[in-house]
């Protein structure tokens, strides 16, 4: 072994062992958020140490009330404010920034395409022009049904300029899913495109919009952007429009941007829940704006002069938060990726990272461990030395995982913030302040100031450190969610109710995740306590899943669980019971798998699909998931005292090995 070797070997070795991480003295030096006393300021000036980030954004009339509880827990922020999310996002950036980069567009072919913000405003105001000349009118909600391609963030801020909610499905979602969506929100208008690319062959995207359309009760206008060109001829409907038509009739036309109330809806994002019916997350225009705002600006450090790259997909709320609103609210350059990490090779992202300076990196634990187990030769091909900070968000890290990423991406001198927080919470809740904390692998880090959590058992009483419990919020913040459109009843139901305190009057928010913490106060979030799964950080309701698998002819019942997965976190394992007269064979076993992908989509497919003889369950009738989650971790089964049928269980282990 050479010297250099040898080297390698121990710093790999103490690597292994260190658990906690100071933050790098080049990152503090420079960072947005040094002073340690922002916690105690926040904790002594609360609700007002919020008017910090309500002071990042522009207000077209001041708010009079931080925080309004009067109504509780259909809490209100900032009141009295008027303000306009496009109008932060561009205007205000023109003049000093107006030749800066707003979206620098990497599409999955190779080509790019570099959005300045005055750019961006004119397309923005065209698109919005064109909204309003299509009959969209303030307060309708809008569907986006679109991939990773600048038109989806164009429109969603042409219909924040015009007080039009959007609501976007993601793409990769099905054509049923979309259906659900566009009728819950009752909603009559869909931007959408022909296609995009994956892996280097055009996807038909259209198809499947309009096959969803097919379910939708409502009558829909539909703007269709052209993404693939000659690759893809199509007719469009008498009640669908070309994207580029449209935008060309309103050639340098400006709209201004409404002025909207403080809490009147910025957008809508429905996302998986306990039962079956998504649910429709309601996010304002200011509390939500000025948290993601502040969120990006102290937790990732981002500076006008930054060029920062999210990886997430604009479909799910990261996207949001922290490649759309957030980074365009603080006037820097963000970077957009079309496709797939690993097309036409495995060093896409560290291609991009070299080529455009990026400053933060912004991604998903899942995606750390395809890039580990891909290997570092990939980033090692690559100059990464403009990374400043690295980010994770979306389910637990793994020590290692985070580990790789620290030495081989971050080349120890970028500090990483693991950031957990949620659809409903609107950005960022639990995570260190980079410059100021150490970091733990594993352990996402303290709540951020002004945020209130606690861990606590069934009966809301703090559990001692090292203890696992139920992980609580018990106070609001600016970018909660308001309510669940049109469905106040189950946001408490859901939220708040069963878990506040009452002798405490007060009320608690319940993410359904489990969590414990330490000595230090640092959290590790362990997961969901629902019947939600976290796929690839995609979540899933495990009754979507189940009601599509019980659709397909010949399926009695069916119960669906989350196994463990090394590259997904979690994957869908599903238990399938036939009607008599039905065989447990291949076939069926191929229509209850395109049955899901039809129904959610690709990313729901199963990992597995067991013919079980019967389900376990309880003497009241309800299925033992626990013991099939077992089941699929190949784990030693635990008790099956309670059951009605323990004799099953064995049968439905064995069946499962054997399949
Ligand atoms: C999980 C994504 C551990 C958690 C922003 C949460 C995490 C769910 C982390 C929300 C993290 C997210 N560590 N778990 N850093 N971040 N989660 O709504 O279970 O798609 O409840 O929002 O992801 O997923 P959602």
């Amino acid at each position: 072994m050479s010297d250099d070797d040898e080297l390698e070997v121990e710093l790999e070795a103490r690597l292994e062992e260190q658990e906690e991480f100071e933050p790098p003295e080049s990152f503090v030096e420079q960072a947005n958020v040094t002073d340690e006393g922002i916690y105690e300021e926040f904790e002594e000036n609360w609700p007002e140490a919020w008017e910090r980030a309500a002071d990042l954004l522009d207000w077209q009339s001041d708010y009079d009330t931080v925080l309004d509880e009067s109504e509780a827990p259909f809490y209100k922020w900032f009141t009295g404010g008027s303000l306009n999310a496009s109008e932060n996002c561009l205007d205000r950036h023109l003049d000093e920034r107006g030749d800066e980069a707003a979206i620098e567009w990497v599409g999955e072919l190779g080509e790019e395409r570099t959005y300045t913000y005055e750019q961006l405003h004119e397309e923005v105001n065209e698109f919005a022009a064109v909204l309003r000349d299509q009959g969209v009118q303030e307060d309708d909600v809008v569907t986006m049904y679109m991939p990773m391609i600048p038109e989806l963030p164009i429109a969603m801020l042409a219909c924040a300029r015009i007080g039009a909610p959007h609501a976007v499905v993601f793409a990769g979602f099905s054509a049923d899913a979309l259906a659900t969506r566009m009728n819950a929100a009752d909603s009559e208008h869909l931007v959408t495109c022909d296609g995009y690319y994956r892996r280097g062959d055009p996807l038909h995207h259209l198809d499947k919009a309009e096959e969803g359309l097919e379910s939708v009760d409502q009558d829909v206008t539909s703007i269709v952007v052209d993404r693939l060109e000659d690759d893809f001829d199509h007719d469009l409907g008498p009640s669908q429009h070309d994207y580029h038509d449209l935008l060309a009739e309103q050639e340098g036309a400006t709209v201004e941007p409404v002025s909207r109330d403080a809490e009147d809806m910025l957008f809508l994002m429905y996302t998986s829940g306990t039962t079956g019916k998504p649910k429709g997350v309601k996010h304002t225009t200011a509390g939500y704006l000025a948290y993601a705002a502040w969120t990006s600006h102290a937790v990732l450090d981002i500076k006008p002069d930054d060029t920062y790259f999210c990886s997430a997909d604009i479909g799910w709320i990261t996207g949001h938060s922290y490649i759309v609103y957030g980074p365009l609210a603080l006037g820097t350059t963000s970077v957009m990726y079309e496709g797939t990490p690993d097309y036409p090779d495995k060093d896409r992202m560290w291609e991009i990272v070299d080529d455009h300076n990026v400053n933060q990196l912004y991604t998903a634990p899942t995606a750390i461990r395809a890039f580990m187990k891909w290997g570092e030769q990939y980033p090692n091909k690559h100059d990464l030395s403009s990374l400043r900070l690295l980010g994770t968000v979306g389910e637990p890290i793994n020590p290692r995982a985070w580990k790789w990423y620290y030495k081989h991406i971050g080349q120890e001198s970028c500090p990483i913030v693991d950031t957990w927080w949620q659809t409903e919470t609107g950005g960022m809740m639990v995570t260190t302040i980079p410059a100021i904390e150490n970091m733990k692998p594993g352990s996402a880090g303290p709540p951020l100031p002004g945020i209130s959590a606690d861990i606590v058992d069934e009966r809301g009483s703090p559990v001692e450190a090292g203890r696992a419990g139920y992980l609580i919020v018990n106070k609001p913040w600016p970018g909660m969610l308001r309510t669940l459109y049109k469905n106040d009843e189950r946001f408490i139901d859901e939220y708040w109710d069963e878990y506040s305190i009452p002798e405490k009057d007060q009320w608690v928010y319940f993410p359904e995740d489990g969590a414990k913490i330490d000595d230090d106060g640092f959290i590790t979030v362990l997961g969901r306590v629902d019947d939600v799964l976290n796929v690839s950080g995609h979540r899933l309701g495990t009754m979507e899943i189940e009601s599509a698998i019980v659709g397909v002819p010949g399926v009695a019942e069916a119960a669906v669980v989350g196994g463990d997965h090394e590259m997904k976190g979690e994957a869908v394992y599903t238990y399938v019971i036939t009607e008599d007269g039905y065989e447990g064979d291949e076939e069926l076993r191929q229509e209850i798998i395109e049955a899901v992908e039809d129904s959610i989509g690709p990313i729901a497919r199963p990992e597995a699909v067991v013919f079980s003889p019967e389900l376990p369950k309880t003497r009241s009738g309800k299925i033992m998931r626990r013991l099939l989650e077992d089941i699929a971790n190949g784990e030693e089964l635990g008790n099956t005292s309670t059951l009605r049928n323990p004799e099953v269980v064995e049968e439905i282990a064995k069946k499962a090995q054997d399949d």
